[in-house]
């Protein structure tokens, strides 16, 4: 039985032509070199808190393996000691004891297994992931970092979509950075 208090927030950073990354996977373009006047910052207190409001994560397992790699590379871990549920069909390498796989229906995992534990789920990628989570109608919330880049082809936000999905945003803000945060409920999940 869904826990109707908890909400499931995709959340993904992307070029303004809506790529989270290029064909091949990379996503150097992230680093960008914009800057305006008046933008906010982001204050590493308030994003520490924030992160700590978040009590789990879910992704793909292509997400999962960039993961892998950045920290091979000596990025670190971004999802701190947080349950970290990776969809798989495959066998893959588990660094830590926060990573749990799961391969099935996305709707039961989230409903019968996540929602009833967790008050708040964070989808974190990519593509094929957050368009079966849209496509089931499983998230409340969509959060879009929109960063000052296009990069002309690459892998879309959402996969596949079948249908429209009405939004209402909620909030938008501006950093010094050129990065636009865009927050949007998804309408009709709160009837
Ligand atoms: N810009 C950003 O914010 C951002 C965020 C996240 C990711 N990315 C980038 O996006 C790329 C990955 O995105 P992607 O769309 O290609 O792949 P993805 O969504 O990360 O992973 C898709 C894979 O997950 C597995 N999967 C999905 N649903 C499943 C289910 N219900 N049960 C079992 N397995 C399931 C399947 O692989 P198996 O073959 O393993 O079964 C599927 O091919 C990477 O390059 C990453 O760096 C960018």
């Amino acid at each position: 039985m869904a826990n109707r208090d908890s909400q499931v927030t995709i959340h993904m950073a992307a070029s303004l032509d809506g790529f989270i990354a290029r064909r091949d996977g990379r996503v150097d373009w992230l680093e960008t070199a914009d800057e305006i006047a008046g933008g906010e910052t982001m204050d590493p207190g308030f994003v520490e808190a924030f992160l700590k409001t978040i009590d789990c994560y879910v992704m793909g397992s292509r997400t999962y393996e960039t993961a892998l790699r950045f920290e091979a590379e000596g990025f670190g871990w971004a999802y701190g000691d947080k349950p970290t549920f990776v969809l798989t069909s495959r066998e893959l390498p588990r660094t830590r004891d926060t990573v749990q796989f799961y391969s099935g229906d996305l709707a039961t995992f989230v409903n019968d297994r996540l929602r009833p534990t967790f008050p708040t789920i964070w989808f974190v990628g990519g593509g094929v992931v957050s368009g079966e989570c849209l496509r089931l109608g499983l998230a409340d919330e969509v959060r879009y970092s929109i960063l000052p880049i296009l990069i002309g082809d690459g892998i879309p936000f959402f996969e596949k979509l079948d249908r429209d999905i009405a939004l209402h945003l909620m909030e938008v803000k501006a950093y010094k950075s050129g990065m636009v945060e865009l927050r949007y409920e998804v309408r009709g999940r709160r009837d």
